[in-house]
């Protein structure tokens, strides 16, 4: 499979087919029942989406592993083999969940409708893992382009020049948005330190009230270990990733950024965001 090209969405670069594809991808009609999980790209998407997929299913694991991750909750704006996300969505029963990496503005406006009361879950992730987590995703994933090198890739990404836009737009633009719809906003960092009770935010979140056993199940099998070894989740079934380059489920911790970022490139990233942060009440939690 070649490597994908780019191309732009209102300034935000995209994979080239979602760009040919975007007048049909902003025309998708959510629906009020619809659960939509979002993130920027290697967040814990993927964590999540198992997350919400247990506790919809009473923490009934054989139903979660029906089928692999990404069949199971397509991407919205994934137009490249082996799935076009709308096809998929129009195609799936509801309530659906759905998920998308898509910065806010672009998100297909009948997900603000007034009478579109869709569930939107975001979850965000510092930006030294995030960058590190992308880098290795991009030198594995074949349908992405390939990332360069690492000193290359990081400069790209802090100037926002990256696939599906600046890490710092996004996670802003999203926290913007909560403060005007039902969002919830979640951290990858508390999910990792404090599991159950970021869980217990999401079951509320969705209006389910489920026993201290169904949110242990939920727990032990969200938890990395568990999910990188089952074939369902840990994407070993998809024929874009090459995981002899770098597993899906690599690190699944905080704090990976000190194996890659050099003694100037730590400076530059806190000097960079903390320019581009100085106008948000969001922040995250850098050193570990
Ligand atoms: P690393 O590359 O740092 O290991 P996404 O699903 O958005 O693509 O994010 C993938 C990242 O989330 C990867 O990070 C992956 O290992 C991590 N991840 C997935 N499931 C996880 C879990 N259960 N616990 C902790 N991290 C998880």
């Amino acid at each position: 499979m070649n490597r994908e090209e780019v191309s732009q969405v209102r300034g935000v670069v995209l994979q080239k087919s979602t760009c040919e594809y975007w007048n049909k991808i902003w025309d998708f009609q959510a629906k009020p029942d619809d659960v939509l999980i979002s993130s920027y790209p290697k967040a814990g998407t993927t964590w999540l989406q198992e997350i919400v997929d247990m506790i919809q299913n009473d923490g009934d694991i054989e139903k979660t592993r029906r089928a692999p991750t990404d069949i199971r909750m397509p991407f919205l704006e994934r137009i490249n083999p082996p799935y076009v996300g709308l096809d998929k969505a129009n195609e799936m029963p509801s309530p659906r969940v759905l998920k998308t990496h898509l910065p806010v503005q672009l998100l297909p406006p009948s997900f603000w409708k007034e009478n579109c009361k869709v569930s939107i879950i975001y979850v965000a992730r510092n930006i030294k893992d995030n960058i590190v987590s992308f880098f290795h995703f991009q030198r594995m994933n074949k349908g992405l382009p390939d990332p360069g090198s690492w000193e290359e890739y990081f400069e790209t990404f802090l100037e926002g020049k990256g696939l599906w836009g600046s890490w710092y737009d996004h996670v802003k633009g999203w926290w913007e948005a909560k403060d005007i719809y039902p969002i919830l906003y979640l951290f990858y960092e508390d999910i990792k330190k404090h599991p159950r009770r970021e869980i217990e935010k999401v079951m509320e979140f969705l209006g389910k009230n489920l026993d201290e056993k169904v949110l242990d199940k939920i727990v032990y099998y969200t938890s990395f270990n568990v999910m990188k070894n089952n074939p369902m989740s840990n994407y070993t079934l998809s024929s874009l990733m090459n995981q002899s380059v770098s597993p899906f489920m690599r690190k699944g911790v905080i704090g990976d950024w000190k194996n890659y970022f050099t003694v100037a490139q730590n400076e530059r990233c806190n000097e960079d965001y903390r320019e581009k942060m100085d106008d948000t009440t969001l922040s995250f939690s850098m050193e570990y």
